[in-house]
């Protein structure tokens, strides 16, 4: 596959980059805070830059007309809606977290939910020093499971850990908790991996990395 990359020179997209090699993709055109370079055009392009870049994003969508996976966290509403309204031309897949241990504890946290009425239940995440958004994508995802009630969360910031998600729920005799980790952030390359893979397939419409996990 011909991919373009968005965000290429920070750590998520070099793991991209790494993956894709090895997975003998082509990258055809990257842009970074330095510029673009343009071979030729892409058949997908894949976003690892941050919030920041996002129009850039859209315009380059836009330009080369193809499907897109969107990996930063801290997109707004706006930034969804567009991804959403673009996603009715070309196929978006749009995650804060492309590992798929996440998806297990998604659903091991709906179960728990449903089953454990009036027990606490409490997030906790930490990543690297460098990350800029709080709480993260993921632990959003999670309170999302919980539909509006205010769920305590605490955050870390902690020289070089990839992503850890803990949901704690508690009664006064028992606490069940449900832990994820990331080893690397290849992890998550693979998984951007595979959602490209999912992407090309489709004609259009909006996806999260559960539909490709699980499939849709
Ligand atoms: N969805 C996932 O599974 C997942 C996993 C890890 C990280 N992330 C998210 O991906 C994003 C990138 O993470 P990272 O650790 O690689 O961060 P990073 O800071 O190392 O990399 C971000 C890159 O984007 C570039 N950039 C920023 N603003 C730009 C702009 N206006 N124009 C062009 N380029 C711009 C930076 O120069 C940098 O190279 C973050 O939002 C992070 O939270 C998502």
């Amino acid at each position: 596959m011909k991919y373009g990359l968005i965000g290429s020179a920070g750590k998520l997209g070099k793991e991209v980059i790494n993956v894709f090699n090895e997975n003998k993709n082509e990258l055809v055109f990257s842009f970074d805070v330095d510029g673009e370079q343009f071979k030729s055009k892409p058949d997908i392009l894949i976003d690892c830059s941050l919030p920041e870049a996002f129009e850039e994003l859209i315009n380059y969508a836009v330009k080369f007309n193809v499907p897109l996976v969107v990996a930063p966290t801290g997109l707004t509403e706006k930034n969804l809606h567009q991804l959403k309204e673009y996603s009715k031309n070309k196929p978006v897949v749009q995650s804060f977290n492309y590992s798929i241990g996440i998806q297990i504890l998604l659903e091991l946290t709906k179960i728990a939910n449903d089953k454990l009425p009036g027990w606490d239940v409490e997030i906790s995440e930490a990543h690297h020093r460098f990350k800029k958004d709080k709480p993260s994508g993921t632990a959003k995802m999670i309170q999302n499971i919980f539909k509006g009630k205010d769920i305590n969360t605490t955050s870390l910031r902690l020289g070089n850990i990839p992503g850890d998600h803990t949901v704690s729920f508690a009664s006064l005799g028992e606490v069940l908790s449900i832990q994820h980790r990331a080893l690397s952030r290849r992890t998550f390359a693979e998984g951007i991996l595979l959602a490209t893979g999912f992407a090309v397939k489709k004609e259009n419409g909006f996806f999260s990395f559960t539909d490709v996990v699980f499939g849709k």
